[in-house]
């Protein structure tokens, strides 16, 4: 089984959702850790209660972002993870990281990129008059949201949706898109090559195994 680390900075669950995939006897990858840059984050409880070890690295008691970044990459040296996940980490890892990492961090965003990469995306999503939106989980390269696509799933925009109502339909997506991306890559059927291209020994990208 692939040993993985979440990366998260609030409620987790995403995390919780992963937690839950990875908990099938066959599925190919273990939660090993989780790290948070917030020590508020309500998701290490609930890590912390299933038996995952917790870390926190908050940027403020680090003198730049290069030695915040040290500080996360020395732990993760010790847990020696074949793959991170981000669920909800909001904070941009520099290319010098994601090189130590290549290929093997996910990321999962609440829109369809590469439609509304960054912040505020569903109050863009509705003033775009979007019909529907949905999550993406990509890997992550150097470009914020850029990186090639794992998985999507699509919602409906309702007529009334404020950006509140429309992330929370987004995020009951994006729990089992989530464990289906993660399975995908940790069984080695969607894999990143170094150019940034993407290998697929399936087509079963469709969480809904359509
Ligand atoms: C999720 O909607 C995730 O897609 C989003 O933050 C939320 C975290 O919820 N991520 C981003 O916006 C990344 N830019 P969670 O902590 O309950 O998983």
């Amino acid at each position: 089984r692939k040993r993985v680390v979440v990366f998260i900075s609030g409620g987790g669950s995403n995390m919780m959702a992963l937690l839950a995939a990875t908990e099938a006897a066959d599925f190919p990858a273990e939660i090993v850790g989780v790290i948070s840059d917030k020590a508020s984050a309500g998701g290490l409880a609930k890590a912390e209660a299933k038996g995952i070890p917790t870390f926190v690295f908050e940027r403020k008691f680090y003198a730049g972002k290069a030695e915040h970044e040290a500080a996360v990459l020395a732990k993760l040296g010790e847990i020696a993870p074949d793959l991170i996940c981000l669920a909800g980490y909001m904070r941009l890892l520099s290319a010098d990281f994601i090189r130590s990492y290549e290929g093997r961090i996910l990321n999962i965003h609440p829109s369809l990129l590469p439609l509304f990469p960054g912040l505020h995306t569903h109050q863009r999503a509705i003033d775009a008059g979007m019909k529907v939106a949905g999550c993406t989980v990509h890997f992550v390269t150097e470009g914020m949201d850029e990186g090639p696509v794992i998985a999507q799933s699509v919602v409906p925009v309702l007529i009334d949706d404020t950006p509140e109502t429309l992330a929370a339909r987004v995020l009951t997506v994006e729990h089992q898109t989530y464990a289906a991306a993660l399975k995908l890559v940790a069984s080695g059927k969607v894999s990143m090559r170094g150019d940034g291209s993407v290998e697929r020994l399936s087509s079963e990208t469709d969480p809904a195994g359509r």
